[in-house]
């Protein structure tokens, strides 16, 4: 949780107490699937992803959509293709476990993770919404057996310029 706190601060959207308390119970969820990205002991991020719903998640579940609920990496650590690797893990396993498609919603000003899922193979559906925070988000869409080849060499440890 700090880790995610510390990686939304940095760009400048600390998450509400009412979000933190929503994302736990979600890390509980039986149909969760998560993904740590460690190195030794220390944790540097982690993705979450979940079953689709109707609705933009309101209504019934969606048996062929993986919805990615949330991706983040601590912020000495970005830009290393960590948030690639993660994003690659979930639909590996999104893949496995019989989804078709994956999802995922992003900030319109958030440009690193934008470039993170065009890289990872997601397009615009063309769909935006504003959250209830009055932030713009884009909807961004992937076969979740992408077809293409994705570059995830990990740039460890050094950093990318
Ligand atoms: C989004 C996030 C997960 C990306 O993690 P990361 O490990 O840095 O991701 P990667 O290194 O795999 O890819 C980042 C890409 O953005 C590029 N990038 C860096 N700064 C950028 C910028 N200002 N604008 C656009 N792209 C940028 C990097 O060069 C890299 O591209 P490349 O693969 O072509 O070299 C991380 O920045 C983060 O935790 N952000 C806060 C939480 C968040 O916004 N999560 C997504 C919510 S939907």
């Amino acid at each position: 949780m700090d880790i995610w706190r510390q990686a939304n601060t940095a760009r400048g959207r600390p998450p509400t107490e009412q979000r933190i308390a929503r994302v736990k119970d979600k890390l509980v969820e039986p149909d969760a699937l998560v993904l740590v990205a460690s190195v030794d002991d220390e944790v540097l991020g982690m993705a979450l992803a979940e079953p689709g719903r109707r609705q933009d998640g309101h209504g019934s579940r969606l048996e062929e959509l993986c919805h990615i609920s949330m991706v983040f990496i601590h912020p000495d650590h970005w830009g290393r293709r960590m948030g690639l690797l993660l994003l690659e893990g979930i639909s590996g396993h999104a893949n496995k476990q019989g989804y078709t498609h994956l999802h995922v919603w992003t900030g319109e000003s958030n440009d690193r993770a934008q470039h993170l899922y065009r890289r990872a193979g997601f397009t615009p559906s063309g769909r935006t919404r504003l959250l209830d925070s009055g932030e713009p988000v884009l909807h961004f869409v992937r076969p979740a057996a992408y077809p293409g080849k994705i570059n995830a060499v990990l740039h460890w440890p050094v950093p990318l310029t």
